[in-house]
């Protein structure tokens, strides 16, 4: 809901439990008054207007002294006009100055959800949605700077974006502009923050917001495996059950910044947008650039419902399936890569589709290694025609023989990638990311394709269309398998106005949108050296990512953990693979690895081929079992239900010896418990965990044992586990309502 109050310049931003409001003020700049739980009237009266020593005043106010955007709480700040925090935008003028002010001009409230060209963004089903596009100006430059809000009543979240339009006649040059700034007059927050490396991705961290900057961000051209674009602000009594809660998270793949600052006055700024310190953008006459969407939500019941109303909005109004029945099941794969990296063949993958279909297993993936000269990673990409004589067939042909067999069948790309060593990087040199003077990095032995460029993308699209169309495939998984350097690019328009590196985006979000276009049925995965892309951008393309190149069951338990603030069960790729790990060489059970990759869309990655006659029966029970959980793991209420830091979420508390975590139906009729035992020693101290998200009054039947247990009980009193001896013993308990 939105309204505006003419006779107090007032814009109130309302969702079922969060207000938020914006107050054009007497000189006609937009004032941030308020986000958090609900509340009602004019908050005007919160702002101090003082005069401050050293905090400059805008010339209107020179004599008096007192307004200063040093102290102001600004809806979207700017640089050189005396406001000294984080800047959420910053332009150079023709004559090199550093400075703009925007000030309001008009604005206009619509049903409906807004869309941004090009770029990803949440839309509404049905009436869900409304828009309030503010339009602010700064005469002097020439520029118009849009802020749009989407106001999802239901699901407490609000979205926004900015674009910026040159209606002068100067170039000017655009630094920064971020996609949301706000300023909270007060509090004492703490900031979530998910960091990580190549195969352990999105770690949490839990840090107090003391004087000072904090900042998380990627360079990498991609939003990287190091830090996801990702912000909880939360209070230093928050858990995941309780206290005030604000989250953050943008729909952007390439580089990011997240900013936390604590002011001198105690007020708290953050500050998201995309792109990173080399960001020089320049817009020139009747040139508009649109900076993505991210999504805000508040609840003061605790991080755990700030994560469930990003599931929501996720999976109801961000990720596009092909098929409306997907919102309930996905094909259960078997992947080639861990299976037989690059050494594939077509007879080899049909056996890995007979001993897979026999355990129930629904679609064969074919990774890396089927095209070009692609017998190992350094050569072969970019070049996207079938390598038959590799096959020993037809791309044709095996597709027709998985189908023979009732199975569906996936393909693995690379669309943004090159070799040196192939025939497309010997005909196109100057197709690649890479400064013309300077030998350039290379990743894996690869080069990074100027996606900037339509013509690139287009002769790309073309061969990989071309193998598509021979396939009658079902699904595809999209690699990156580098962070960009070298950006430049052979298009002089695109490189001398700075926009190389923001159209490289735009150019994959092309790619993948036309791939959807042409191939609506086909399922798309995103993946980046496993999570390295794992934002809410590709969410929009490619409904499921696979989260992480470690397939190690207790690793993933931290990995998957941190991937569940900002993103649902139905976007994470999780697979079961071999024990030892290949990764880590652990050991774990089938049942764990099961019990763990059932938290996610769910695969094998292995030669199933390979295990024995018992392992052989516990899968196909596996995949009984994930079939019947799966609506409610696709669809469900996810808890977070142990703390497996030693000082995150439960204050004062210890880490708990277990991971454990529950889906709940929407009706709270259907219940999936999971736990894994991480912590084993001698006399264990019995494990109590408390479930959450039941109806109290219910009764809920443990469907193994016939046991019942009222909901109340269960979420207050705790449930007990058993007391078992042995490493990473799993269990996994579904319990339903019966009255
Ligand atoms: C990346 C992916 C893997 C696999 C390989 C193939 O690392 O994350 O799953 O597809 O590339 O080269």
């Amino acid at each position: 809901m939105i309204t505006f109050i003419e006779k107090d310049k007032l814009f109130t931003l309302e969702t079922k439990n969060t207000t938020y409001q914006i107050k054009i003020d007497k000189y006609g700049k937009l004032l941030h008054l308020y986000y958090g739980a609900k509340v009602k009237g004019n908050m005007s009266y919160l702002l101090d207007y003082a005069d401050r020593g050293f905090s400059g005043n805008i010339y209107e106010a020179k004599e008096k002294r007192n307004y200063s955007y040093d102290y102001l709480p600004q809806e979207m700040s700017s640089i050189g006009v005396g406001d000294f925090r984080t800047p959420g935008i910053v332009i150079k003028n023709q004559d090199g100055s550093i400075s703009s002010d925007f000030r309001f001009e008009k604005f206009k409230i619509k049903k409906g959800k807004y869309s941004l060209d090009g770029l990803p963004a949440s839309y509404a089903q049905s009436n869900e949605a409304d828009t309030l596009e503010i339009t602010t100006i700064d005469k002097e430059l020439g520029l118009e700077l849009k802020l749009f809000y989407g106001i999802f009543y239901e699901k407490d979240i609000i979205t926004r974006a900015t674009q910026i339009i040159n209606f002068g006649n100067n170039k000017v040059e655009v630094l920064k502009a971020d996609s949301a700034n706000l300023d909270f007059l007060n509090g004492n927050f703490e900031m979530l923050t998910f960091h990580g490396r190549h195969a352990f991705e999105r770690q949490l961290q839990r840090q107090a917001v003391k004087h000072g900057i904090y900042q998380i961000g990627s360079s990498r051209g991609t939003s990287s495996h190091q830090y996801n674009p990702l912000i909880f602000l939360i209070e230093s009594d928050t858990n995941e059950k309780r206290g005030n809660c604000y989250g953050f998270e943008l729909e952007w793949s390439g580089s990011f910044h997240g900013i936390v600052e604590k002011s001198q006055y105690n007020q708290t700024r953050v500050s998201i947008g995309a792109m990173s310190e080399t960001f020089d953008y320049k817009l020139g006459k009747s040139e508009i650039l649109t900076m993505p969407e991210v999504m805000l939500s508040f609840s003061s019941n605790g991080i755990g419902q700030v994560s469930r109303n990003f599931h929501d909005i996720i999976r109801e109004n961000i990720c596009r399936l092909p098929k409306e029945k997907m919102k309930v099941t996905r094909p259960i794969l078997v992947n080639s890569w861990e299976a037989a990296y690059f050494d594939i063949s077509g007879e080899k993958l049909l056996e890995l589709a007979d001993s897979a279909k026999e355990l129930g297993i629904e679609m064969l993936v074919m990774d890396d290694g089927w095209f070009g000269q692609r017998n190992d990673d350094n050569q072969g990409l970019g070049d996207w025609y079938v390598n038959e004589k590799k096959l020993g067939m037809t791309l044709a042909d095996l597709s027709k023989k998985i189908k023979e067999r009732d199975m569906k069948f996936g393909i693995w790309i690379e669309p943004e990638m090159v070799n040196e060593n192939s025939i497309f990087y010997r005909k196109h040199p100057d197709y690649v990311l890479k400064i013309p003077s300077k030998a350039p990095i290379c990743g894996r032995n690869q080069l990074v394709l100027d996606f900037s460029r339509k013509e690139v993308v287009d002769e790309i699209f073309t061969d990989i269309c071309k193998v598509l169309d021979q396939g009658n495939v079902d699904y595809i998984k999209w690699d990156c398998n580098r962070s960009l350097t070298d950006i430049f690019s052979n298009d002089t328009y695109i490189q001398e106005n700075g926009q190389t590196e923001y159209k490289y985006v735009l150019g994959v979000y092309d790619f993948l949108e036309r791939l959807r276009k042409r191939y609506p049925n086909i399922l798309i995965e995103g993946c980046s050296g496993g999570g390295g892309r794992f934002d809410a951008g590709m969410l929009y393309y490619t409904p499921q990512i696979w989260c992480s190149d470690n397939t190690d069951a207790i690793d993933r338990l931290q990995i998957q953990y941190g991937t569940s603030f900002g993103y649902p069960l139905s976007a994470i790729g999780s697979h079961v693979s071999v024990s030892p790990n290949e990764q880590c060489k652990r050991e774990t059970t089938i049942e764990t690895r099961g019990t763990v990759a059932m938290a996610g869309t769910f695969g094998y990655e292995m030669n199933v081929g390979k295990l024995n006659t018992e392992e052989k029966l516990k899968v196909r029970q596996q995949i009984k079992e994930y079939k019947d959980v799966e609506p409610l793991i696709l669809q469900g209420d996810y808890y977070r239900l142990s703390n497996i830091y030693d000082d995150t979420l439960k204050n004062n508390s210890q880490r708990d010896g277990f991971s454990a975590w529950e889906v709940v139906s929407k009706d709270k009729k259907n219940v999936l418990l999971s736990v894994v035992v991480t912590e084993i020693h001698g006399n264990m101290i019995p494990n109590y965990i408390f479930l959450d998200g039941l109806d109290p009054n219910a009764t809920y039947a443990d469907e193994k044992t016939g046991e019942k247990y009222n909901g109340a009980t269960l979420m207050h009193a705790g449930f007990l586990l058993p007391t078992e001896y042995g490493q990473y013993n799993s269990y996994m308990y579904k319990f339903t309502v019966i009255e």
